[in-house]
């Protein structure tokens, strides 16, 4: 199938990714600036906001409106929270909307309807409620609006039933063409799938993609062959489980109505050899130079007493003498413990790392070889769990 445009994601479009902005459990989103002086690099706090809540989990950009969007998990709370910002060029945030919710947010994905590109939608993964909800965001005053709920059962607990006891809605990503939201469940072993409606962009539950029984499927990123491909013949979703440590690569197939997928690849995040006790695959994202995907993995000690690490895969590649399958790289080290989500810079490659156990944020090169984590450039201690970092302008 060949599209004459393919959807542009929000986050992606890092044009001005001057500060990092980390969320913290303790309550804040922190506005991060990195400074070099002779070769050194050093990150000093320029703002903080506590409107996102007691435990904020998430932050998502709309950068084109200066919109971002923070998700508190409501940890302990009967419900959650989303809070709408206005980024300011200084990295200070202003507060535009905040909104309950059902407890457990813990990622977003914005979306738009073909009929009024302006308008955004949010589609939320709640992990404690075992639900999906979707809103309307509105890009001129940033105000939020609850428009579609939608909550999972299970008639019995899974292979792993210490965390497998519910449904637990864990990512929502939406897909290349921007027509479907997809939502992998860690409890349930399935990724649920939506239709975004073209004339209203409600979202339409499709026939759900059945994953490995005790996989525990977190989050997935999708690939094409560049972010300026007319053909989306060759579109790959790599997805990484939590509960078994493995990336899986799909094949997508675009169908009239629909989406098809065929496992062509699946490993662990250790190479084959086996997972440390109580390493956790968490993070996904696909390198700058659109040829790596690099995975982190919490608590897995793997260079030294709480320091973790990062497991970087070579993409498949499907035609021509370079045709091959997916292949391990290896492991790199994330400077500190229980690194949950990075973002790497598209302008620079410097990549930013959320250590949620060492209550850190830590700034890397890119590694020439992979485009993935490389050498620390620079830490900095906040208070609380970090669970994300983000660049942002
Ligand atoms: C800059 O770094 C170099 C090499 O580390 C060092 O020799 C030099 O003294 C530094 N200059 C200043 C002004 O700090
Ligand atoms: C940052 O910019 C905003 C919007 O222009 C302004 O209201 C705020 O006072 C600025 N903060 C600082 C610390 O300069
Ligand atoms: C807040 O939590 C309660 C209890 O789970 C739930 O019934 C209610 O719908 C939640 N509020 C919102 C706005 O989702
Ligand atoms: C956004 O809010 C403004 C101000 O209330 C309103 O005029 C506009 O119609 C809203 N946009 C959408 C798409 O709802
Ligand atoms: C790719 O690797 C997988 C193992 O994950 C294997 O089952 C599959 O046959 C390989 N595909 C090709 C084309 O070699």
């Amino acid at each position: 199938m060949h599209l004459a445009v393919l959807f542009t994601a929000f986050s992606g479009a890092i044009s001005a990714a001057t500060h990092i902005y980390a969320a913290s459990y303790a309550g804040t989103v922190t506005t991060l600036s990195s400074q070099s002086k002779n070769g050194s690099y050093s990150l000093s706090k320029v703002a903080q906001s506590n409107d996102c809540g007691i435990s904020p989990s998430w932050l998502m950009l709309d950068s084109e409106h200066n919109l971002m969007l923070c998700l508190n998990e409501g940890i302990g709370a009967a419900n959650g929270s989303l809070t709408s910002f206005r980024t300011n060029s200084n990295g200070s945030l202003a507060t535009l909307d905040v909104l309950e919710t059902l407890t457990g947010p813990v990622m977003s994905s914005v979306y738009t309807m073909p009929s009024n590109p302006q308008q955004r939608f949010v589609a939320v993964a709640h992990y404690e409620a075992s639900a999906v909800t979707a809103y309307t965001w509105n890009s001129s005053t940033g105000h939020l609006a609850r428009t579609q709920t939608f909550t999972y059962q299970m008639p019995a607990p899974g292979p792993v039933p210490d965390r497998q006891d519910a449904s637990h809605p864990h990512g929502a990503i939406v897909d290349p063409t921007g027509r479907f939201v997809l939502v992998p469940d860690l409890g349930m072993d399935r990724i649920h799938i939506f239709k975004i409606s073209p004339s209203n962009g409600r979202l339409q539950p499709q026939a759900p993609l059945l994953v490995k029984p005790g996989s525990g499927p977190r989050h997935a990123v999708f690939w094409t062959p560049s972010s300026k491909a007319v053909s989306i013949d060759d579109t790959v979703m790599y997805l990484v489980s939590e509960l078994d440590n493995t990336l899986s690569a799909f094949k997508v197939r675009y169908t009239r109505n629909g989406l098809g997928f065929t496992n062509i690849f699946e490993e662990n995040t250790y190479g084959g050899e086996a997972a440390p006790d109580g390493s956790k695959a968490s993070g996904i994202q696909i390198t700058p130079g659109n040829d790596h995907i690099v995975v982190s993995n919490r608590g897995d000690a793997t260079f030294g007493k709480q320091i973790d690490s990062f497991a970087v895969f070579k993409c498949a590649r499907f035609h021509g003498s370079d045709a091959t399958n997916v292949s391990f790289v290896g492991l790199f080290p994330a400077y500190g413990s229980f690194p949950r989500e990075f973002d790497i810079n598209g302008n620079n490659g410097n990549v930013a790392v959320a250590l949620q156990n060492s209550h850190e944020v830590a700034l890397t090169e890119g590694n020439a070889q992979t485009g993935g984590p490389g050498k620390l450039l620079s830490k900095k201690t906040l208070d609380g769990e970090i669970p994300i970092a983000i660049w942002g302008p």
